[in-house]
């Protein structure tokens, strides 16, 4: 009578040591083929805690490759940890990069800097930075060069500077795709002759068109009144003919700057509506 729980408890330790014997094989297993693999499965993780992701770098190197920097401004981008290299910024959580930030010195109103800017070519490269956030590449020197469709696809982008780089061309719609952007400042000698994709740009706060050929756009105004968080909007020297209807900006009740000037509107506008 005694026995039968005896025996279970046998049966149990047997199991046990089976269960033991089996995770002892598949982990020794795995051991044997990771150190012979040198990092992949076995060191990710402290792939991931140390250096710059190995992929990124290599999107980062292409993206260099398409540049023309005669000031030796990314001088700094060699070496394996991409995270060091200026301008360069990592998530200090997984090491993705989170940030470019490039600006030129074309802004500057110094002779002997004044030159130190990147130009060629915005590589697609870029694409393999899937976490970026912020981008700043004004004050550079892309002359005749569009913006590249291609960052309508990096969709965890909030910030997006490409201002007085000379950029020129039409902005592409597919900016219209970054839900997340809060900022975006394009102001340089480009056009747009549809601006609905603006509209989708929910959470923008910040918007910095000045100098944006928009005199094909009419409807400009149910556009902007799309974006109820605007703080700041900047549609200065823009060509715009209309102006009736702005009493229908009722939705922007974030707005604390606004510049319309330098435009060809032909009505006046009564400052009451504010
Ligand atoms: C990761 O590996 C490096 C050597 O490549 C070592 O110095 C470092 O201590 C390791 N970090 C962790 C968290 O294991
Ligand atoms: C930029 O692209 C154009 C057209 O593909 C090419 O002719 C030019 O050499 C490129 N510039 C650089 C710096 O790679
Ligand atoms: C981009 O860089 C310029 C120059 O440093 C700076 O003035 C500007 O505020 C930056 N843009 C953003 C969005 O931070
Ligand atoms: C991005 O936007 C374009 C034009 O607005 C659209 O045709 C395209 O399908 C969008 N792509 C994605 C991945 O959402
Ligand atoms: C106000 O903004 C919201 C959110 O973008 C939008 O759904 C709504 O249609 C806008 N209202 C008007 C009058 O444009």
């Amino acid at each position: 009578m005694a026995k039968a729980p005896m025996d279970k408890l046998l049966l149990s330790h047997i199991h046990v040591a089976i269960l033991a014997a089996l995770l002892l094989l598949t982990h020794g297993k795995g051991f044997i083929e990771s150190s012979s693999s040198s990092s992949s499965s076995c060191c990710h993780l402290n792939d991931t805690v140390t250096g710059c992701i190995a992929h990124e770098r290599s999107a980062l190197v292409g993206f260099k490759a398409g540049l023309l920097d005669p000031a030796n401004l990314l001088s700094s981008w060699k070496g394996d940890d991409c995270c060091k290299w200026k301008g360069v910024y990592c998530s200090s959580r997984n090491n993705h990069v989170v940030k470019l930030d490039l600006p030129g010195h074309g802004c500057d109103h110094n002779d002997d800097t004044m030159t130190q800017v990147l130009g060629g070519n915005i590589s697609s490269s870029l694409l393999g930075l899937q976490q970026l956030k912020y981008l700043n590449l004004s004050c550079n020197g892309f002359d005749g060069v569009q913006i590249p469709k291609f960052i309508g696809s990096l969709h965890k982008l909030r910030y997006i500077d490409l201002s007085m780089s000379m950029f020129t061309g039409r902005i592409p719609p597919q900016l219209g795709n970054l839900s997340s952007l809060r900022y975006l400042n394009l102001a340089s000698n480009t056009y747009s002759n549809g601006i609905t994709w603006l509209s989708r740009l929910t959470s923008l706060e910040h918007l910095d068109l000045t100098f944006v050929d928009l005199s094909t756009v009419v409807h400009w105004l149910p556009v902007m009144n799309m974006l109820p968080s605007l703080k700041v909007l900047y549609l200065r020297n823009c060509f715009l003919r209309t102006s009736s209807g702005l009493l229908q900006l009722s939705n922007l009740t974030s707005l604390e700057r606004l510049d319309l000037s330098a435009n060809n509107f032909r009505t006046y506008i009564t400052p009451n509506w504010f």
